[in-house]
C-alpha cells in the first residue's frame, strides 16, 4: 500500500519541502554541490536541451519517478531534466560507495527532489533507501543495476499494478531484467538503455576506460607506465579500460572466456592468457565482466608483493573477498580507498574501494561529457515508455533507433561537427539488389 503522498502531506509547499522525507549526509554541502551540478551541465547539451523541451512541454506531467542511479552531479542533471518535464522524482543510490554526498545536499535544497543516499552505507542503509525510493508509489521505475526492479518484485509487490514501466542503465541490469522477462517474473515493461548505441559505445567505452583510471590513481597514486595491467573482461568496458591503460604506458594482458572477444583482444595487440597465468605476473588487476568470483583463491596465492586488486564491474562479487579475507592473517587501510591484506608469507595484496566501483568510489564516475548521452537516453526513454506503456509486453525492449539517431545528431551539432547526407541516388543504390558490378 502506498504510504507516502506528498499531494496529501500538509502544510504550503514550502513547508512541505522543509519537512521532505529525505536522508542525506549533510545539507550544508548544498552550495558546494549546486557548482558541481553546474559544472556538469556545462558539457551536457543534449541534456539542456532536453530540459528546455520538457519545461515547455511537460510530457511527464503527474508522472511518480523512483530513480536508483549513482547519485552523481550529472545525475542530479537528469533528476532536474525529469523535474522540469512535470514528473515527481524520488531518487536512492544504486550503490552504496558512489554517492557525492554534495549532490543530494543540492537537489533537496534548490530543486526539492527528495534524496536517500549517504556514501558509505551498509547494507541495510542501502535496502532502506531503495525502499523510501519505493514509497513514492512510482509509476516508473529507473535504476542502474536492476537492485530497484528486483525489490519493487520481492518486497513490495503491492506497487506493481500501478508501474507503467522502468528503464535500466547497466550491462548487469539488464542481463537480470532479461533474466526475470525470460523467467517470466518480470511484471511491467523495461527499456534496456544501456543496449542503445549513444550509450554502450561511449559511456561503457571512454567513460568507464577513463573513469576507472582516475580512481585507481586517486586511490594509490601508482605510476602505470612499465606496469604490468591485468583486465579481467574485453565487453564495451574492458575494451576501453584496456585503451587507456595502454595509452599511460602499461603493459597489457586481458583475460576472457568468450573466444571472439578473446581474438578481438589479441588482433588489438594485447596478451590475452587466463587469470591463473596472468596472477604472477600482474601489478594491477582490473575486473570488469559482470560475472562473480573473476578473481579467487588460487589467483590470490600466486599474486606478487604490493599487487593491486581493483573492480569496475557492477556489483562487489567480481573479487572473491571472503577469499582473501580467509587467506589473510592482517588487514589495515593503509590510504582512503586502499585495504592491504596480509598473507601468511607475508605478501601483501592491496584491495581497492573494497572491491565496489572503483571509477564512483575513488573518482567521480564519468565525466558529464559522456552521461550527456546516457541520460538523454534515460530522459526520451520516460517519454518513450509512456507514450505507449499500455501496449508493452512485460518484457525488456531496445531503445528505438530513432532515439539513439536523434542523440548522436543533438551531440554531434553540439560539437560543431558536421557529417554528410546520402544523396537520393545512393539512397536507391542501397536500397536495391539489383545494382552489381
Ligand atoms: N564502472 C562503471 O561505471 C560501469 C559502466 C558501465 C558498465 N559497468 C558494468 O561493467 C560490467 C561490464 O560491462 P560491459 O558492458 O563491458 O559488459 P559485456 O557483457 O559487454 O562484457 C563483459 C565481458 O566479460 C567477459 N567475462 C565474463 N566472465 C568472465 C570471466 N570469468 N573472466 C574473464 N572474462 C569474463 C564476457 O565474456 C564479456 O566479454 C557490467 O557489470 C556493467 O554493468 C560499469
Amino acid at each position: 500500500m502506498c504510504y507516502f503522498s506528498p499531494d496529501k502531506t500538509p502544510g504550503t509547499p514550502a513547508e512541505r519541502v522543509n519537512a521532505m522525507d529525505c536522508d542525506i549526509k549533510d545539507p550544508g554541502l548544498a552550495g558546494k554541490g549546486r557548482l558541481r551540478m553546474e559544472w556538469a551541465a556545462r558539457s551536457m547539451p543534449v541534456v539542456d536541451r532536453i530540459k528546455r523541451t520538457f519545461a515547455k512541454d511537460k510530457p511527464l506531467s503527474g508522472v511518480r519517478i523512483a530513480a536508483c542511479l549513482h547519485v552523481t552531479s550529472e545525475t542530479a542533471n537528469l533528476m532536474v531534466a525529469l523535474k522540469l518535464g512535470g514528473a515527481d522524482v524520488r531518487l536512492c543510490a544504486s550503490n552504496p560507495l558512489s554517492t557525492q554526498d554534495d549532490i543530494p545536499a543540492a537537489l533537496v535544497k534548490f530543486h526539492k527532489i527528495p534524496v536517500f543516499a549517504i556514501k558509505g552505507e551498509d547494507h541495510k542503509t542501502y535496502y532502506r533507501h531503495i525502499l523510501q525510493a519505493l514509497d513514492h508509489c512510482p509509476s516508473i521505475t529507473m535504476d542502474d543495476g536492476a537492485d530497484l526492479v528486483s525489490t519493487t518484485h520481492s518486497q513490495r509487490q503491492d506497487l506493481l499494478p500501478g508501474i507503467l514501466g522502468g528503464t535500466e542503465e547497466t550491462t548487469t541490469g539488464v542481463i537480470r531484467l532479461k533474466s526475470m522477462a525470460k523467467d517470466g517474473v518480470l511484471r511491467y515493461p523495461i527499456v534496456a538503455v544501456n543496449d542503445a548505441q549513444t550509450k554502450h559505445l561511449f559511456d561503457n567505452r571512454y567513460g568507464t576506460g577513463q573513469s576507472t583510471l582516475d580512481g585507481i590513481l586517486r586511490a594509490t597514486n601508482v605510476l602505470l607506465a612499465g606496469l604490468k595491467f591485468v583486465v579481467a573482461g574485453y565487453g564495451m568496458c574492458g575494451k576501453g579500460v584496456a585503451m587507456r591503460a595502454r595509452g599511460a604506458g602499461a603493459l597489457v594482458i586481458v583475460t576472457e572466456v568468450n573466444p571472439v572477444r578473446a581474438i578481438e583482444a589479441v588482433m588489438d595487440g594485447y596478451e590475452v592468457m587466463p587469470m591463473a597465468a596472468a596472477a604472477p605476473l600482474g601489478d594491477v588487476f582490473l575486473t570488469v565482466t559482470g560475472n562473480k568470483a573473476v578473481i579467487r583463491k588460487e589467483h590470490f596465492r600466486r599474486m606478487k608483493d604490493g599487487a593491486i586488486v581493483a573492480n569496475a564491474g557492477h556489483f562487489n562479487v567480481e573479487i572473491d573477498i571472503p577469499a582473501l579475507e580467509a587467506l589473510a592473517g592482517r588487514k589495515r587501510r593503509v590510504r582512503d580507498f586502499v585495504d592491504e591484506y596480509t598473507l601468511g608469507d607475508g605478501r601483501r595484496i592491496h584491495l581497492l574501494g573494497e572491491g565496489r566501483l572503483i571509477n564512483l568510489a575513488a573518482a567521480e564516475g564519468h565525466p558529464a561529457m559522456v552521461m550527456d548521452m546516457s541520460f538523454a537516453n534515460q530522459a526520451l526513454s520516460v517519454r518513450w515508455l509512456l507514450d505507449r506503456a499500455k501496449s508493452l509486453a512485460k518484457s525488456v525492449y531496445p531503445v528505438p533507433p530513432e532515439i539513439d539517431a536523434e542523440i548522436a545528431t543533438l551531440k554531434l551539432a553540439s560539437m560543431d561537427t558536421a557529417i554528410d547526407k546520402l544523396t537520393p541516388a545512393q539512397k536507391k543504390y542501397l536500397a536495391d539488389w539489383r545494382e552489381g558490378t
